[in-house]
């Protein structure tokens, strides 16, 4: 299609690279026996091989040793391997055997003789990425028309992000379809996108370029024997069969074709159409086997089939109308009228389907669903039963009848479309919602802001002597770490309220990030008024915040603050351990368990009943020495929580609104915000506006209970708690590591994180240093600590513990001769232990 400008490319070979199916099916039987590259050069050992770059050639001789020369140089620091698929018929083997041998990479060849080139370019992507060593494949082409520094980069963020398929774009951000050549052939590029995404409308929803031919993909994620595309475009294929990959774009700039031509052809464009056909119906009929499993889904499919048949009796009354109208009084053709008719009925159909039938699955917008409603019964309805009208008219049938008789025979086929295509809930493997783009360009000069705003932080924080953050708005969170003393200069985080965003309205959440600069941009669906913001990683890392973000600190700081700390602290050698901890009697306790287990109620009752310290209660700074330092949040809390305490000092007034509150910000409430964030809605924003409207019920803890905060403290013991039979178990260094850490990641599971984290890089370390190093520190912390994991089928957690201590330490002193030096400390005062120098 992107082809038809270059007719004249048509040669011999092409019938050949152009395949049939029969073909294809040809070369997957010979996979087992497929050839294997051979090593044309091989500097370093296959085992340091990260990354396979594999390059599609057909007599690209002339381009060969600029490719080599400048793509060696943009991925050796990579681990890279390339590998070179070839369907020449020119001297490019030979040119390629000669400089290889200067490459700083490995390079392999596999030259396919004419009979062997199944499958054309794809075919032979295919071949070569079956036989990659690396984790990630990245696929390009040889005429530099994909500059090699720009591939280069684009794997590099590829193997930092935590993503299945990374794509290079020239429609999206900064991206650029100057090297096609020509507005001819640009136009037939947009439009063979417009018609992919068309047919295709959830599955690339997030995808700016399905047809481009530079991208990379992770192995693992891809199965590539389930593939089996035609002509050029294996991405398409790819993205289409993966529904449930992570993706994100990479914008690029595309060159002009270094040397020798195009080997695209009108031919290529009636090859893109067949492959489109073939994947749609192949998707199609997927999507009608996908019948309910079980029987007790069964019995609801069977209703709506019912109600469906219903609407479709009053759907067969308005179009027997419509039709005895068009052919009697209007006088029109009786397939003419038939046609028309069946464009009312479906109307009507449409209309009463949607609202009563599927009221409470339909995703997506009424447009969206309706379009693909005209679509599939006009095909359907007219394509099909037309014909068979005729013949029926033919027959000598009368024409209402025929109709009539026509429109029942397709009812049952109508309402499995309908049913397992239209309004099919959805696989469960589903694309993120929000777009993800990176851009190798600068960000563009930040707009002039629309009112002038100060600049001066007004809040200032000492995190426990680590990490300093200034904030123009308050950060209720943090207030325990108040200290105004903080000079402007020295913070690490600066919180700014700022326009952040386009002006208008876009249809999908987000993630900008711009690799030149270190920003990150979240833009939501609503312009600047959306819950939008941007990060400069820099020193300090410069947060700003849109408006409606600015008035949800809570929102703010969980989503954004708290995971950007998280990593500060790491680089400095401290972890955010998603954990309470409380001192009992010079006792380090730690406890940890998943949401909603009891962990809040049961740390509230150790301080009421047993005189405990309190250092945190959601997340516990630690340290590799074992020492945990405080790190006292107010308290969220629910109405049972509190009253397992009997908390005397809340008004009636908080009594009441608690009940709200603890509603919506309970586990449900946030398993709902969860399943919402997986759909293209403007989470950050319902999120921000929720919690203006019923903020969540946090308390700090000397207003629950009453107790003192402790500073610091060697944690001893941990205790997982678990609701169910009463049991104690000592559990294993790693089990404990693996659980904590699993624990710490369901912490962060709410969106943008997951789009944030991976662009995340402070003091030069990446994402996944930084998570290394923080296990690091957990394991080393864990080393000096004994973990058990303790059930309970009544709560009891809080009298089993000191219990537990009590008779295990009988003898022992028990003073408070555990807490360390305190924290604050002034300027100039001793540091605690592990504290910035
Ligand atoms: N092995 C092999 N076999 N390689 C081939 C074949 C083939 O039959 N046909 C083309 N190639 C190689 C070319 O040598 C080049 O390295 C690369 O595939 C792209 O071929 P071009 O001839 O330069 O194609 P194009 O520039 O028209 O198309 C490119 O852009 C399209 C988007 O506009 C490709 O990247 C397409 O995949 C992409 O869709
Ligand atoms: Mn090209």
């Amino acid at each position: 299609m992107t082809e038809v400008a270059h007719v004249s490319s048509l040669t011999k070979d092409d019938e050949e690279a152009g395949e049939s199916d029969g073909g294809i099916r040809r070369h997957r039987n010979s996979r087992a026996s497929e050839p294997a590259p051979h090593y044309l050069h091989r500097p370093v050992s296959d085992r340091q091989v990260r990354l396979s770059v594999v390059v599609p050639t057909r007599n690209e001789a002339e381009n060969i040793p600029t490719l080599l020369s400048r793509l060696g140089g943009a991925v050796a620091a990579l681990g890279a391997e390339i590998i070179f698929v070839d369907d020449s018929d020119d001297d490019t083997v030979d040119v390629l055997a000669r400089h290889a041998t200067d490459a700083p990479v490995t390079v392999r060849l596999l030259h396919r003789p004419p009979s062997a080139r199944a499958g054309g370019l794809s075919g032979a992507v295919l071949h070569g990425a079956r036989h990659a060593r690396g984790e990630w494949v990245m696929v390009m082409d040889a005429d530099l028309q994909h500059p090699p520094e720009s591939a280069g980069r684009l794997a590099d963020i590829a193997m930092r992000h935590d993503v299945d398929v990374v794509i290079g774009t020239r429609y999206a951000g900064e991206g650029s379809t100057e090297g096609l050549g020509g507005a001819a052939r640009e136009a037939t590029s947009s439009w063979a996108t417009r018609l992919a995404k068309s047919l295709f409308p959830r599955r690339l929803t997030t995808i700016s370029d399905p047809m481009s031919g530079l991208f990379a993909f992770r192995r693992a994620a891809v199965d590539l024997d389930g593939m089996n595309p035609i002509g050029f475009k294996v991405l398409l294929e790819l993205v289409v069969r993966h529904p449930g990959a992570r993706v994100a774009e990479v914008a690029y700039e595309m060159a002009h074709r270094h040397a020798g031509r195009s080997k695209a052809s009108a031919r290529e464009g009636l090859t893109f159409l067949r492959h489109l056909g073939r994947l749609r119906s192949r998707r199609l009929v997927g999507q009608m086997r996908e019948r309910p499993a079980a029987a007790r889904d069964r019995l609801p499919e069977l209703i709506r089939m019912v109600a469906f048949g219903l609407v479709g009796l009053t759907g067969l009354v308005v179009n027997t109308a419509a039709l005895w109208f068009f052919y009697e009084p209007a006088n029109l053709h009786h397939l003419l009228g038939a046609a028309l008719a069946t464009q009312l009925s479906t109307a009507w159909n449409f209309v009463l389907v949607d609202l009563l039938i599927y009221r409470r699955t339909r995703q997506g917008s009424r447009a969206g669903r309706a379009s693909r409603f005209f679509l599939l019964n006009n095909l359907l309805l007219l394509l099909l039963r037309l014909p068979v009208l005729q013949a029926l008219v033919w027959a000598g049938v009368g024409i209402l009848t025929s109709n009539a008789l026509t429109l029942a025979a397709l009812f049952l086929v109508r309402f499995l479309i309908n049913d397992r295509v239209i309004y099919s809930p959805g696989s469960t493997a589903r694309r993120d919602p929000v777009r993800m783009l990176v851009s190798l360009r600068a960000p563009e000069a930040a707009a002039t802001p629309s009112r002038k705003r100060y600049q001066y932080l007004a809040y200032r924080y000492d995190v426990a002597g680590v990490v300093t953050i200034g904030s123009q708005i308050m950060l209720p969170e943090l207030e325990f770490f108040r200290a105004q003393w903080v000079a402007d200069s020295d913070v690490d985080i600066a919180v700014r309220v700022s326009d952040v965003g386009g002006r208008g309205p876009q249809r999908r959440a987000a993630m900008t990030e711009y690799a030149n600069e270190s920003v990150l941009r979240y833009e939501e669906h609503l312009g600047r008024l959306g819950a939008n913001f941007r990060i400069q990683l820099g020193s300090p890392i410069d947060i700003q915040v849109g408006p409606l973000l600015a008035r949800s600190p809570h929102v703010v700081y969980t989503n954004i603050i708290e995971a950007l700390l998280r990593f500060v602290l790491v680089s400095r050698g401290h972890m955010l351990l998603h954990s309470a901890c409380v001192n009992l009697n010079g006792v380090g306790v730690m406890l940890s368990a998943l949401t909603d287990t009891g962990k809040t109620a049961t740390v509230l009752r150790l301080l009421r009943d047993h005189g405990g310290h309190f250092l945190s209660d959601d997340m516990t700074l630690i340290g590799p020495d074992g020492v945990a330092t405080c790190f006292p949040k107010p308290l969220t809390i629910s109405a049972h929580t509190l009253r397992a305490v009997q908390a005397q000092d809340l008004t009636p007034a908080e009594w009441r609104r608690l009940q709200f509150q603890s509603r919506l910000h309970s586990k449900g409430g946030r398993s709902l915000a969860l399943t919402l964030s997986r759909f293209n809605v403007p989470i950050m924003g319902i999120n921000a506006i929720t919690q203006r409207l019923i903020p969540p019920p946090k308390y700090s803890v000397d207003r629950l209970v009453p107790c003192r905060i402790g500073t610091s403290t060697r944690v001893e013991e941990l205790f997982i708690i678990e609701r169910g039979t009463p049991r104690i178990s000592e559990l294993g260094a790693d089990e404990t590591l693996e659980r904590m850490i699993q624990n710490t990641d369901d912490a962060y599971g709410f969106p943008p994180f997951r789009y944030l984290a991976p662009a995340i890089t402070i003091d030069g370390q990446g994402y996944a240093q930084l998570r290394q190093r923080e296990r690091e520190i957990l394991a080393a912390f864990l080393s000096h600590v004994r973990s058990r994991v303790l059930a309970s089928d009544r709560f009891g957690w809080a009298d089993e513990i000191p219990n537990l201590l009590r008779t295990e330490r009988r003898g022992l002193p028990t003073e408070q001769q555990v807490l360390l030096p305190t924290w604050p400390s002034w300027p100039g005062a001793l540091a605690p232990s592990g504290a910035r120098a």
